[in-house]
């Protein structure tokens, strides 16, 4: 069907902590390449987020910080919102779920849904922290995980073995407010019945969208159906968020998850009210498209949850589509904020100026499309340098600065061409270029799509190469003006493709070809005039390169930073965070500790356990045998960067199945406090099988 606007929103980030890269490779880069493409194509579409500044992101922050909750979304949201513009993402509003506008449509939300009938009231047992006199939300509670024994589970998941939890499963629960044992006391919740949906859900998305959507998010929201929905709270006992708007609901907002969506209609309605527009047309109108950027770990959110939500209430339109990425590493690392393994959006920005351009490049190139990807300096520093630097940059300049040296810096035209036939070719390929980056776009192949728009560079690259204007202009130079027009249309078509991939840096081709570029669009991607002859080129003293080659110590730099960083997660964190040391356990005796088996064994496989995002499966050489062990560390290494090294291994621990898996052992790490493992390994590789006592 044919659609008459598009409603695109990116993920609401939480508004307790900078972005890095990860969060943009996610969700915001493609949501905003898709904008720019169907802003060029004349397409009617709006562009929405804002800062998420509810839930216990933000809480748990402003208890570390020691401020309020209010001082933490400020300071962030503005951090955050600066950063964005600074980068070049293109949002028609960027709102907050503070605001009062957006409290009231949560709550109207909630209201319909209510009176509708459609929220089962039920009461249930939940902790309470005495001392603090409040419940405890999921996260305020850690105990030891009933699967893993991991000490540090929270209430709502293992973060070590992926399990989902409830807070009653954790052993020896503990509030992180006081630090005590909670009680457990009587609470009434509103839940959303899930289950209820499961049908409409398995008709909607399960047969509706496949093959439409993603693989990655197809695949998650079977899953998800084939577990089989449970009834899902959307009301909390907090004092930090919108409050419930019922009579007898004192001291009870909304679920986080709830409110943040209906964040996306919040914005609209205050883009629509700041531009006389009306906002219902872009949530309600049966042609308007409904598209999702979500990074991998919000896809229950927006898939599941949200659009029942939008279903329930009944006036709203659904998602078409919810293009949602997988996660970027690091160095072959899980990005890590508490161990500031991470590359901030801010301090890139500030270290690396007039460069949004080259990180915008790279992110797209190995943005995580289907499955998780790296980003390396390395990789960075060659891709400026024999990407954007050997092959688009110089393109530009070399066209320019024959334009200057052979015509006087007049645009030539099209008389005297001598090869005609190159020229068409040339053409032909810039438009039939274009066309497969329309294609890619629409579909959300973004790193294609970028490709497709180097691709141009290269054949505009590989013509002047095949035609020599510069030999030519002794032997016959008449030819080389018509081959000048030529390479100076396909320019001008780089500066408009450009705008969709690399902003900054259309406006600076632009300005080398000394046009605004305003009389140019998608349309001219198939003019053989978008520079016309006449145009003069001569106003520029010295060209400025387009990129410049980043040097070795450059990247050092980069590389060393992240190595401190490691070294010393709290110092080097852009936010010093104290960290309370684990309290002590009971006593053993001398045969308690006796009777494990510790030894030294050596990793020769690791790999990801399919469906289970926190879990890594191994195959260890523990000098007696080679056993397979399954930890929950997939979030703090990359399969690759375990294999070879040496670890101290629990042998004697019974075995356990774990997603189907039988585990043989258990491997020790140290725990980053805040955060994180490390791995221990002797200081030289020593015999497997070694004991460790
Ligand atoms: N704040 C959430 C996160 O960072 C994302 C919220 S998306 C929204 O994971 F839809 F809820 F807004
Ligand atoms: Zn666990």
């Amino acid at each position: 069907m044919e659609f008459k606007r598009t409603t695109v929103t990116a993920a609401l980030p939480y508004a307790n902590g900078p972005l890095h890269i990860g969060h943009i490779a996610g969700a915001y880069l493609p949501a905003d390449l898709y904008v720019r493409y169907l802003r060029m194509r004349g397409r009617e579409v709006i562009f929405m987020c804002g800062s998420d500044e509810h839930g216990a992101a933000i809480t748990l922050r402003a208890k570390k910080e020691g401020i309020s909750p209010q001082e933490i979304i400020d300071k962030y949201h503005v951090l955050i919102r600066d950063t964005f513009q600074r980068f070049g993402i293109a949002f028609d509003m960027y709102h907050r779920t503070s605001s009062p506008i957006h409290h009231q449509t949560s709550q109207d939300f909630f209201r319909v849904l209510y009176e509708k009938g459609e929220f089962t009231e039920k009461s249930s047992e939940q902790y309470y922290d005495e001392d603090y006199k409040q419940f405890l939300a999921d996260r305020y509670i850690t105990g030891t995980c009933p699967i893993c024994a991991n000490p540090n589970a929270y209430g709502d998941q293992c973060e070590r073995c992926g399990s989902t939890l409830n807070p009653t499963d954790l052993i020896q629960p503990v509030s992180i407010l006081s630090g005590k044992t909670p009680v457990l006391r009587q609470t009434t919740h509103w839940y959303l019945p899930l289950d209820k949906y499961q049908p409409w859900l398995e008709e909607w998305l399960i047969e509706g969208k496949k093959g439409i959507w993603k693989n990655n998010v197809y695949g998650q929201c079977s899953s998800w159906l084939k577990e089989g929905l449970q009834p899902r709270s959307m009301t909390r006992d907090l004092d930090w968020g919108v409050d419930v708007p019922l009579p007898d609901a004192e001291g009870k907002k909304l679920y986080v998850w709830l409110d943040a969506p209906i964040g996306y209609v919040s914005a609209t309605k205050q883009w629509a009210a700041d531009h006389g527009k009306d906002w219902e047309l872009y949530w309600k109108d049966p042609e308007t498209r409904l598209i999702h950027f979500i990074g991998k770990d919000n896809i229950v959110f927006h898939c599941i949850i949200f659009p029942s939500i939008l279903h329930t209430h009944g006036e709203y339109i659904l998602p078409d589509n919810v293009p949602a990425n997988e996660f970027l590493n690091l160095e072959g690392e899980k990005m890590s904020t508490s161990r500031n393994h991470a590359v901030w959006l801010h301090e890139y920005l500030d270290e690396f100026p007039g460069k949004e351009d080259v990180l915008r490049y790279v992110l797209c190139s190995i943005m995580p499309e289907a499955k998780d990807s790296d980003f390396t300096w390395k990789d960075f520093q060659a891709r400026n340098n024999s990407e954007l630097a050997d092959i688009l940059g110089n393109y530009v300049n070399r066209v320019v600065s024959l334009t200057r040296k052979y015509c006087d810096g007049i645009a030539p035209g099209y008389a005297g061409a001598q090869n005609p036939d190159a020229i068409a070719v040339l053409h032909a390929q810039v438009s039939q270029q274009a066309s497969l980056i329309a294609d890619s776009l629409e579909n959300f192949r973004f790193r294609e799509a970028q490709q497709e728009f180097i691709n141009i560079a290269r054949a505009g690259n590989k013509y002047l190469t095949d035609e020599e204007p510069w030999k030519k202009w002794k032997a016959s130079p008449e030819a080389v003006p018509a081959i000048l027009h030529a390479s100076l249309q396909v320019v001008a078509k780089l500066g408009v493709l450009a705008r969709i991939f690399l902003p900054h840096t259309a406006d600076r081709i632009f300005s080398l070809l000394e046009t605004d570029g305003l009389h140019l669009s998608w349309e001219s991607l198939a003019s053989e005039d978008a520079i016309a002859a006449g145009h003069r080129i001569t106003q520029v003293e010295v060209l400025p390169l387009l990129f410049e080659k980043i040097e070795d110590e450059t990247i050092q730099r980069q590389l060393d930073r992240l190595a401190t960083a490691k070294q010393g997660p709290a110092a080097a964190s852009p936010e010093p965070e104290a960290h309370p040391v684990e309290a002590a356990k009971g006593e053993i005796t001398y045969e308690d500790f006796q009777k494990m088996d510790i030894r030294l064994g050596t990793i020769l496989e690791a790999e990801r356990v399919p469906k289970a995002d926190k879990l890594l499966k191994f195959k260890v050489d523990t000098g007696l045998d080679i056993r397979t062990i399954v930890s929950g560390v997939a979030e703090y290494f990359t399969p690759e960067s375990m294999i070879g090294r040496q670890v101290p291994v629990l042998i004697n621990l019974k075995p356990r199945t774990i997603r189907g898996v039988e585990s043989q052992g258990m491997i020790l790490f140290a725990e980053i406090p805040g955060g994180g493992l490390f791995a221990l390994a002797p200081e030289e590789a020593l015999q497997n099988g070694s004991v460790v006592k």
